[in-house]
């Protein structure tokens, strides 16, 4: 006698009760932590072994923010960097800065000992969610918008909630924080900034029709030229560029759809 149902259907019942559970204490607990205003981790600033302030080295110096997270672009964590990167600068015999100062002590004997500075981790998704940094800086969602003014900061503390209802809340709402992907690490942009003609020129370049960007304008209008483009524009949102006028061109020619299905970020 051959088995007439595969293996994996013996699991079937339990899976679908595991998962049946896992809903029912998800939407009570999800409701409760969606309608909590203030989640306990914002404001959450520990002291680092080493005082290394992104003020000086992303705010001042005005490095980008991938020339030490260099991962986040491309892979799902985020990295912090390794000792080399700080000696580009602080080496002796490289850069040199400082390479004597006291502060930087901890670096220099973490070096010799081929040992990881212990930086303290600040944000920390909990292990039954799913999260990718690459998912988010591709398509357009900048640091800014998960971990705030970091390029201000002397000391890197929790400025979003990063808690389940903050999640949701933008993957409802994506073009309140869409921006073109060359800002993504720019953290003090500001759409009003942003050329209207190069944005619509970049979107014709890209080969959207001049039509589908002059109704997702103003409904039921359209254009064949970039000037039509951007005399449409200014009298729907006026003189400057805003941001629901580039978040929702972005999101309509990307088709950002951000999930908001449970398994999404729980697999
Ligand atoms: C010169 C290297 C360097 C640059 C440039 C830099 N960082 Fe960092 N970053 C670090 C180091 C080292 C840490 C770990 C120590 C700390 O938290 O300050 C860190 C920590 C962080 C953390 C907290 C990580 C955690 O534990 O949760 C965030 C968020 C962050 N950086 C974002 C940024 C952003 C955004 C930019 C660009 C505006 C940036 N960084 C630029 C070196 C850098
Ligand atoms: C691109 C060059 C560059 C890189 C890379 C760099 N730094 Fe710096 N760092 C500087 C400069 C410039 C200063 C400011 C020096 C001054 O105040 O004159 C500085 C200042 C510092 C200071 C303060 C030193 C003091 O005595 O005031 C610390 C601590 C420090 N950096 C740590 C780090 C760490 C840790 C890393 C690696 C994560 C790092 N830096 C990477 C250029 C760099
Ligand atoms: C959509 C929100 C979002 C965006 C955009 C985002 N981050 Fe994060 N970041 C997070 C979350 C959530 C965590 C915690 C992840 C975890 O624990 O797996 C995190 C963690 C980090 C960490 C700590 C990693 C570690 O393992 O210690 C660093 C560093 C970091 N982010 C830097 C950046 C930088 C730099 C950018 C922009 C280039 C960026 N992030 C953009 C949400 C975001
Ligand atoms: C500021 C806006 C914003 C925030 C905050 C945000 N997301 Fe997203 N998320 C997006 C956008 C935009 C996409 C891309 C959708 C697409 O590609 O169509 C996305 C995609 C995703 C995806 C699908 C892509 C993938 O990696 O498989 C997952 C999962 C996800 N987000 C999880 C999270 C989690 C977990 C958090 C909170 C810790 C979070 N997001 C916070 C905007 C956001
Ligand atoms: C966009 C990503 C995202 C989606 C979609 C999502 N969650 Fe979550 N969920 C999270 C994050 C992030 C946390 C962790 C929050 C924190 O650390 O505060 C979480 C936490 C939880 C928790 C644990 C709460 C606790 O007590 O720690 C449960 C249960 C849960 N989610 C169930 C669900 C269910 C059921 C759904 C579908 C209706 C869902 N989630 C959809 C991101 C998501």
């Amino acid at each position: 006698m051959g088995n007439f149902f595969p293996r994996w259907t013996n699991w079937l019942p339990l899976k679908l009760a595991i998962g049946v559970a896992f809903i029912a204490f998800g939407v009570s607990v999800g409701v409760a932590y969606y309608f909590t205003p203030k989640y306990t981790r914002v404001g959450y600033e520990p002291t680092q072994p080493v005082p290394f302030s992104h003020k000086i080295h992303a705010g001042q110096l005005g490095l980008d923010c991938r020339y030490c997270h260099s991962f986040a672009e491309n892979s799902s964590h985020a990295n912090v960097p390794t000792n080399q990167t700080c000696f580009n600068c602080h080496g002796p015999g490289k850069g040199n800065i400082k390479s004597s100062s006291p502060k930087l002590e901890m670096v220099v004997k973490a070096n010799e000992t081929k040992q990881p500075v212990p930086w303290i981790k600040v944000h920390k998704a909990p292990d039954y969610v799913y999260f990718n940094h690459s998912a988010h800086l591709n398509r357009g969602i900048s640091c800014q918008s998960c971990h705030g003014q970091i390029n201000e900061m002397e000391v890197v503390k929790h400025a979003e909630p990063q808690s389940m209802g903050w999640c949701l809340e933008c993957h409802r709402n994506p073009e309140q924080k869409l921006r073109p992907l060359e800002q993504v690490t720019n953290l003090n942009y500001k759409p009003e900034q942003l050329d209207r003609t190069s944005f619509y020129q970049g979107l014709l370049a890209k080969g959207v029709k001049a039509d589908e960007i002059a109704g997702t304008i103003s409904e039921g209008k359209k254009a064949t030229t970039v000037e039509d483009l951007v005399s449409l524009a200014s009298t729907t949102f006026g003189e400057n560029v805003t941001q629901l006028e580039v978040g929702t061109q972005l999101k309509k020619h990307w088709q950002i759809q951000p999930p908001e299905n449970c398994t999404a970020c729980h697999r």
